[in-house]
């Protein structure tokens, strides 16, 4: 126990001297030679303290890959301008140490560059236009994923948010996730109910809620519904039987003959003559008329 102890003792006594002697061979050294930097740093930002001994010269090595990345600054290593992440994740310089008789040493400094959550989501079309027939499908795709996906220079995960700013059109159209920008038809168009509506999708670097500085890009859709040849001609005339008047009822035509007389007259018809519509009216359809029976 004596004994070890004794070494113990010994050894840590020896440390300082170790240590001295090494560091006089070298005449310069740093706080920290793997310092880390977030991007956008202030021009001037110190990377790390030199030291420097008397007798000896610190430098920067013009020959370092990120050279024009540092300056000197008394004992100070700083950063002569602002590192942009999405450009340099790493600086690499070395400090030329010298002394009086010409002797050098050099010493790597790592810099490494932190990311910032600085850049905003970004749709390659901030606006577009579609046409919708009324008859669409339920679930069918109305803008495909690649047309409403947005990068992000930061690579950041992407959330989508679906609106819309027309009253009385919400719950038409959705994007399939939070992470899915595909817009699909969620429920059944009619003509009679809107035609058209604008949607606002919004697509945000952090999720909604999230307390981080969150960076949002916004894509403007026009949907214009088209309408379809999707009802029966109507007689007139006609009775709406539901409050969004898609479904008209009409009352049989009746007239009267004499029996016993041949008329030389039109028939005379009550409510009033055959006349049917297409409700489907921007379709301009030709409606035909046959007797059945
Ligand atoms: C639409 O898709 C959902 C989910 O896949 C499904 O439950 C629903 O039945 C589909 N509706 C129609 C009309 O196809
Ligand atoms: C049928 O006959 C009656 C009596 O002659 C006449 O008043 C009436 O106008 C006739 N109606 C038609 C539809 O011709």
């Amino acid at each position: 126990m004596a004994v070890s102890h004794w070494l113990l003792t010994s050894v840590l006594f020896l440390l300082p001297f170790i240590k001295q002697v090494s560091a006089q061979q070298q005449g310069c050294s740093v706080n920290n030679s793997r310092p880390s930097v977030y991007e956008n740093n202030s021009p001037g930002y110190v990377v790390t303290t030199i030291h420097v001994e008397s007798g000896f010269t610190v430098t920067i090595d013009p020959t370092s890959p990120d050279f024009s990345f540092f300056v000197i600054q008394g004992s100070e290593l700083q950063l002569s301008q602002s590192v942009d992440y999405e450009e340099n994740t790493l600086l690499i310089v070395y400090l030329i140490c010298q002394d009086a008789a010409g002797q050098s040493d050099s010493l790597e400094i790592l810099v490494i560059i932190l990311d910032v959550n600085d850049n905003s989501p970004v749709f390659k079309q901030t606006n577009l236009t579609e046409f919708v027939p009324e008859d669409t499908k339920v679930n069918a795709t109305i803008v495909a994923r690649e047309d409403l996906s947005a990068t992000d220079a930061d690579l950041d995960t992407i959330f989508y948010e679906l609106t819309t700013i027309v009253s009385g059109t919400d719950g038409y159209f959705a994007i399939k996730g939070v992470n899915n920008p595909e817009i699909y038809l969620q429920k059944a168009l009619d003509y009679e109910r809107f035609k058209l509506t604008t949607l606002i999708l919004y697509a945000r670097d952090r999720p909604v809620g999230s307390t981080e500085t969150t960076n949002t890009a916004t894509a403007t859709i026009n949907i214009f519904i088209e309408q379809a040849d999707t009802k029966p001609p109507w007689f007139l005339p006609c009775t709406f039987i539901n409050t969004d008047n898609s479904i008209c009822i009409s009352s049989p035509y009746t007239g009267k003959v004499n029996i016993s007389e041949m008329s030389t007259e039109p028939l005379i018809l009550e409510p009033g003559p055959i006349y049917a519509i297409d409700p489907d009216y921007t379709l301009n359809e030709k409606i035909v008329y046959s007797i059945v029976g």
